[in-house]
């Protein structure tokens, strides 16, 4: 089995911890103290970059294979892939941390060299697979739009560095943010749980056309916000594409139920059920934010609104999706390295031996009442109160990611 995947999720649990360890250390005064600038910066990508995106690449190289029955097209440009990522990467938090124009130029070079690199092999691997479905194509509209979340990087990076496009520097802000939050992770998220859902939960047939329902409403918005940012227009626009966003939401909340419905295991595990959960409350939170800024629409685009936003998204939804399929994900990939060749022989381990449910369910409980807590503090705007919850957050956090990393120790 290749250590490509491990790579990345053992980098990007790292980046995780990383993170709970910074946002303590900063007492969560990046949050705070308004989020646009060297401290939010460090922060941010350290958490979309550092955790979510690499462990999702992780569980790109980990599944595809699966989801194809064709190996990567080419592993060694993986490894690559990796090197140069990671440097790029580790360099551009650094030139963020530092407010450091010139650092920041070469290392966003080269995170962005590292995810080219990785589309790269990700369309050399599905156009040879040619197996198109909601699945692979997810995969390939989520790595595009990644793509396109680090073209407007590097050029908000140009603008920095050289004051050219000055005029266009908060449409390019407004495109990034949507299309790696909505495009690029939500993209893969729905994908993959398509894949995932129903081996987790032995579920077979349930009806897959509202996937490419999902697949078409999912990327309109992604489509209608990215340009309704780049056209500068109307907020209306963009509130269009919230919509979007949400009919894609509900109908993704259906599938899940419908292939809940046609399972033959009764429990897939805390993991995938916290999964569930979380999006049924992104769905109503988002359906929340829908009539709440069509009632005030000067709201939509308020600074306060963007960061709960992006803290319920990104948190709330992207992070803690991926901390529940991780419970699944790392014992897999564990037990199929290291006890894969003795299976059912006497003494081996069974996979669920590897990490313990209840645990799983404890740690995901501790993140998502913290982070409720952390809602409430941000909607307040208590400094005292973002702290207390922060604090709370960043230690079940590490908490649990302690839990999933010892899975490696057995
Ligand atoms: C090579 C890749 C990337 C580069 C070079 C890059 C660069 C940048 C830059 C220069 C900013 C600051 C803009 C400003 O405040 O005016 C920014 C902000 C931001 N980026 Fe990225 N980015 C990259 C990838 C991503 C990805 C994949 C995401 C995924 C969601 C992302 C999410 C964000 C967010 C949420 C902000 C706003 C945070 C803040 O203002 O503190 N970025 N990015």
């Amino acid at each position: 089995m290749s250590r490509l995947p491990f790579l990345f999720i053992v980098t990007g649990i790292i980046g995780f911890a990383a993170y709970q360890v910074a946002s303590l250390a900063s007492l969560f005064g990046f949050l705070g103290d308004g989020i646009r600038g060297p401290s939010g910066w460090f922060h941010v990508h350290l958490f979309v970059l550092g955790w979510a995106t690499m462990l999702a690449m992780g569980a790109v190289y980990q599944l595809i294979h699966v989801i194809l029955q064709t190996p990567i097209y080419s592993e060694r440009l993986g490894y690559v892939h990796y090197s140069v990522f990671t440097v790029g990467l580790a360099g551009l938090l650094y030139g963020f941390m530092s407010s450091d124009i010139r650092l920041i130029a070469v290392f966003a070079s080269l995170a962005f060299i590292g995810i080219l690199l990785f589309a790269w092999n990700m369309a050399v691997t599905l156009f040879r697979a040619s197996r198109w479905n909601a699945v692979t194509l997810s995969a390939a509209c989520s790595v595009s739009y990644l793509v396109l979340t680090g073209v407007s990087g590097m050029a908000m990076g140009i603008n920095f560095a050289t004051g050219w496009f000055n005029d266009y520097h908060e449409n390019l802000f407004g495109a990034h943010i949507w299309m790696g939050t909505v495009g690029w992770f939500g993209l893969l998220i729905t994908g993959f749980s398509y894949k995932m859902l129903p081996m987790f939960y032995l579920a077979h047939d349930y009806p897959t056309k509202p996937q490419s329902v999902v697949l078409l409403l999912w990327n309109s918005a992604a489509v209608v916000g990215a340009l309704s940012f780049l056209a500068g227009g109307d907020g209306w626009f963009t509130w269009f594409a919230l919509l979007l966003l949400a009919a894609a939401v509900v109908v993704y909340n259906v599938h899940l139920l419908q292939v809940k419905k046609k399972r033959h295991k009764r429990t897939p595990g805390s993991g995938i059920q916290w999964s569930l959960y979380c999006s049924q409350a992104f769905a109503f939170a988002l359906i929340g934010a829908l009539i709440y800024t069509g009632v005030f629409p000067d709201r939509l685009l308020s600074s306060d609104s963007v960061l709960m936003a992006g803290w319920l998204y990104l948190g709330g939804w992207v992070s803690f999706t991926i901390l529940s399929y991780a419970s699944k994900i790392v014992p897999f990939l564990w037990w199929t390295h290291k006890y894969g060749k003795r299976a059912g022989k006497p003494g081996t381990p069974v996979m669920a031996d590897l990490l313990s449910d209840k645990k799983v369910n404890v740690g995901l409980t501790a993140i998502a009442a913290s982070s409720l807590l952390l809602v409430a503090a941000l909607a307040m705007g208590s400094e005292a109160f973002i702290t207390i919850a922060g604090a709370a957050l960043a230690a079940s956090s590490a908490a649990y990611i302690a839990l999933i990393s010892f899975v490696f120790a057995r």
